[in-house]
């Protein structure tokens, strides 16, 4: 999908109102501190509930007001809101007008994912980004894993309780093989799904990091050993687990690794190098998303000219034209996105000021 307009009502800094984006390719400029980054926030807010900068959601409402509310409407006249009130603590989703009570129900229509100037600390920081990331793309792309994954959780829960409240073995060992074949099922979805991931990235990081592409290795860690059935690994851990309480091994604990020269890739590669790759593997998810579900990501770009020099920023115009899906990307200036302007120069600028946003330029052939 592509979004036509958003409307925005106590949201951060931005001025309560609405915005008409280009289907294809935006850019917004503002100084530090304007609301680019909390324009980015919003649009990312309606695809999923939640901010890519905060936990607390109450950050996120006007500072002296009790609720706000976004909404987007696509290029195809859907409608898709949410709204946030803190005073009763109610969420309400609506798509189309109706009612519903799941904010997954926006993420199956919205794929939109965000790169920002911490998301490679994040990324590289541990595997709990990686986790989020994988899955987002296997969200997705094969729709059994939400209802296998949620199934798996309940399991995992029910064994942790065993472990915590020293369950007799027969109750432990009922769990215990319930757990492992729910792991083994989720493992093969992510399995899957990463296989196709790693032949898609190929074709991102050729363009990106066309230097080293080829010497760049992806593993996926299962989280258990390898060659080895969860069941044996459980049994030589149990001990381990019952003074612990909780569940060491399985699929909760996979993990994906990056490895270029035999070592782990983020001490490899120069900071600018690393949002490459990062832009790499979002745009290689987006591209899947797009190929299996048929659905549009829209994809953002905060602050686009950290890290990023002339020649990096051509390699990912390059990549967009490629990637051929709505983008909206912010820079503190202009010249910063330049090189990003498409080459068909069809595009939309708009600049912030105080939350306020005017449209700058507008070029449509
Ligand atoms: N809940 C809120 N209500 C009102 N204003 C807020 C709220 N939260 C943050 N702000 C303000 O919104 C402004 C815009 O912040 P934002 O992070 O979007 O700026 P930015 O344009 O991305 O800046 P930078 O270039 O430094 O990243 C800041 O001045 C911030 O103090
Ligand atoms: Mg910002």
């Amino acid at each position: 999908m592509s979004v036509a307009k958003l409307v925005t009502s106590n949201f951060r800094n931005i001025n309560n109102g609405s915005i008409s984006f280009h289907p294809e390719c935006n850019f917004i400029i503002g100084e530090n501190g304007s609301g680019k980054s909390s324009l980015l926030e919003a649009l990312f807010f309606v695809g999923h509930g939640k901010s890519f900068r905060t936990n607390k959601i109450d950050n996120l409402v006007v500072h002296d007001q009790e609720n706000f509310v976004l909404s987007i409407k696509d290029i195809e006249n859907c409608l898709f809101g949410i709204s946030k009130d803190f005073s009763s603590n109610q969420t309400i989703v609506k798509i189309n007008g109706e009612r519903s009570t799941r904010l997954s129900e926006l993420a199956k229509n919205i794929a939109i994912q965000v790169i920002t100037p911490e998301s490679f600390r994040l990324f590289f920081g541990g595997p709990k980004e990686r986790r989020r990331f994988v899955d987002l793309g296997l969200f997705h792309v094969e729709h059994r894993f939400s209802k296998s994954w949620s199934e798996f959780n309940r399991v995992l829960k029910q064994r942790n309780a065993c472990l915590k409240n020293h369950a007799d073995d027969k109750t432990l060992n009922y769990w215990t093989e319930i757990f492992c074949q729910h792991s083994d099922i989720v493992s093969e979805y992510r399995k899957k799904y990463f296989d196709l991931f790693s032949l898609e990235l190929v074709q991102w990081t050729k363009v990106l990091l066309p230097e080293i592409y080829s010497q760049i290795k992806v593993q996926y860690l299962r989280g258990w050993r390898q060659e080895s059935n969860l069941s044996d690994v459980i049994k030589t851990n149990i001990d381990r687990e019952r003074v612990l309480g909780y569940t060491i091994s399985g699929t909760h604990k996979f993990d994906i690794r990056f490895v270029l020269n035999r070592r782990p890739i983020e001490s490899q590669l120069s900071r600018g190098q690393q949002k490459l790759f990062l832009i790499a593997l979002t745009f290689a998810q987006a591209k899947l998303i797009e190929k299996v579900k048929r659905l549009k990501p829209i994809l953002l770009i905060d602050d686009v000219g950290a890290e990023l020099d002339f020649n990096s920023r051509t390699k990912l115009q390059k990549s967009i034209e490629m990637l051929n899906c709505q983008v909206i990307i912010t820079a503190i200036d202009e010249v910063a996105v330049q090189p990003l302007v498409p080459s068909n120069n069809e595009y939309k600028m708009f600049h912030v000021k105080h939350g306020v946003i005017s449209v700058m330029k507008e070029k449509v052939g």
